[in-house]
This record gives structure tokens, C-alpha cells and sequence, in this order.
């Protein structure tokens, strides 16, 4: 569905990817691991359009992506969740919500409304709160149904665990496997939390400073002793920590 061929991304001077290679089935979840800085976010904004790779090719059910507009990605079905959710804190819960469809068409909008209100309930009792005055779980809610309400043929998340709560984190990672179940969504999970993420993938990438280390199955990964090492054991502060 998705692959990226020797990718290359730079900030100027830096370069962020490297020799970047990577691909998506329909129908999977796959996951990035990586420490603060090892370039999930810079990934994840290059599959968007909101960064351009200096080399390398992208192709999404056969189009060429690399040099397409974000508002062009959004359009063929690929939408993220970004780190930090960027919700708009002052408008409402239903606003934001809305929002997530405004480059839609079709005219199925209503009935994934009330597709995306019965996956989080809790929304629907907060329809009229600002944003902003959200739960951070609450905030992480809206903000992949805020994404589910584009109808995403793939949907991208940026670390959904970061500032959670153990429990939290488990319920959110129960519904993307939920969702991946259900529905075949394919999903791209950028992750510190290597425990929670290789419990619900198929597959996983380890990236450290913009380059790949290590690619296998879910479970080749949670016995493969290094990533049990750096990822799985003795976790040294970040949070979402393992659970
Ligand atoms: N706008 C920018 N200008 C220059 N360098 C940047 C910029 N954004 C990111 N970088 C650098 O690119 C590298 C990868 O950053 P990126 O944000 O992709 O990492 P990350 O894996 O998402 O980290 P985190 O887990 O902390 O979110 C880092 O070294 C970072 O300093
Ligand atoms: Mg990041």
C-alpha cells in the first residue's frame, strides 16, 4: 500500500533520513520505534507532504507521493495524528471534530459521525466543551477521531502514548487494534513505547538517527535481545514507560 525507497530528508545541513526504506500492507499495523530524536516525527511529516524528501521515491497504491501536496495526501486517504494531538484548544469538541472532514465530499459524513461517537462516547457528552479543557486522554480521543472523520485509507500517529496514563495507553492501544480488526484500517504507529505497540503490530522498524536498524515481525522483535535491551527492559526516563 505505502512504500518509501532510500528517502532521504535534510533540515538544511542536517540530515534528518537516511537511506530510508520502508513499506505498509493494507491492512497492518506497522510500527516505528525509536528514542526522542531518531526522526519518527520527521517520518511521519514526509509521508504527509509536510516535509519534502532530497532523494528517494514514496508511492501509495501505485501514485508517486513524493512531490504531492499535504492537501493532495490528505485527499488519497492518508491522514495523521499529530504529536501533541494540535487540536484547536478554544473551539469545541464538535468543531474540531468536524474539522476532520472538511476535505470530504461524500456524502457519508453524517453516518461517520456517529460511527466515530459511538467508538468514544465520552465525546459525545462533551460535544460543547472547548477542546482545550480535555482530559489529555480525552484530547487523544478527539484527535484520532477528529482523523477518522477524514476516512482514512491509512492512518499515521505520533506517539498517541505520550503523556498518558498506564491504563489510558492500554485502552487507546486496545481500540487501534480494535479499529485494525474491524474495520482492515492500516495503520502507521510512531512509538517510544515499544511494550504497547509490538503487542498490537504486525510489524516494526527501528530507527535510530534517521536510518533503520532494525525491520522484522512483532514478535521477531520482542525476542530480538537488543531491542528487549534498549526498548523493553530497563527503560531510562522518557514517559508512557513501559507498562
Ligand atoms: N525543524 C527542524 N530543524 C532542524 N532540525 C530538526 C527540525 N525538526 C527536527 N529536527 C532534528 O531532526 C532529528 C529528528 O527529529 P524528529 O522530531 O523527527 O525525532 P522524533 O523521533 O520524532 O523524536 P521525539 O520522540 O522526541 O518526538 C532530530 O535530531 C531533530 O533535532
Ligand atoms: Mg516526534
Amino acid at each position: 500500500m505505502l512504500q518509501l525507497e532510500e528517502i532521504e530528508v535534510r533540515y538544511g545541513p542536517i540530515i534528518a533520513l537516511r537511506d530510508l526504506s520502508l513499506k505498509i500492507s493494507e491492512g497492518q499495523i506497522v510500527t516505528v520505534l525509536g528514542a526522542n530524536g531518531a526522526g519518527k516525527t520527521t517520518l511521519l511529516r514526509t509521508i504527509s507532504g509536510l516535509l519534502r524528501p532530497t532523494k528517494g521515491r514514496i508511492r501509495f497504491d501505485s501514485r508517486e507521493l513524493q512531490r504531492a501536496s499535504p492537501e493532495e495526501i490528505v485527499r488519497l486517504g492518508i491522514i495523521q495524528v499529530p504529536e501533541g494531538r494540535q487540536l484547536f484548544p478554544d473551539l469545541t469538541v464538535r468543531e474540531n471534530l468536524w474539522m476532520g472532514s472538511y476535505s470530504r465530499r461524500d456524502g457519508e459524513i453524517t453516518r461517520d459521525w456517529e460511527r466515530v461517537l459511538g467508538y468514544f462516547p465520552v465525546l459525545r457528552e462533551r460535544l460543547s466543551q472547548a477542546a482545550g479543557t480535555l482530559s489529555g486522554g480525552e484530547q487523544q480521543m478527539l484527535a484520532i477521531g477528529r482523523a477518522l472523520m477524514a476516512r482514512p485509507k491509512l492512518l499515521l500517529l505520533d506517539e498517541p502514548s505520550l503523556g498518558l496514563a498506564p491504563v489510558v495507553v492500554q485502552q487507546l492501544f486496545r481500540f487501534l487494534k480494535e479499529l485494525n480488526r474491524s474495520e482492515k484500517m492500516t495503520i502507521l504507529l510512531a512509538e517510544q513505547n515499544a511494550h504497547m505497540s509490538l503487542g498490537i503490530a504486525h510489524e516494526g522498524y527501528v530507527l535510530e538517527t534517521g536510518t533503520v536498524q532494525l525491520f522484522g515481525s512483532a514478535s521477531e522483535l520482542q525476542r530480538n535481545s537488543q531491542v528487549q535491551r534498549l526498548y523493553l527492559g530497563g527503560r531510562v526516563g522518557g514517559d508512557g514507560a513501559s507498562v
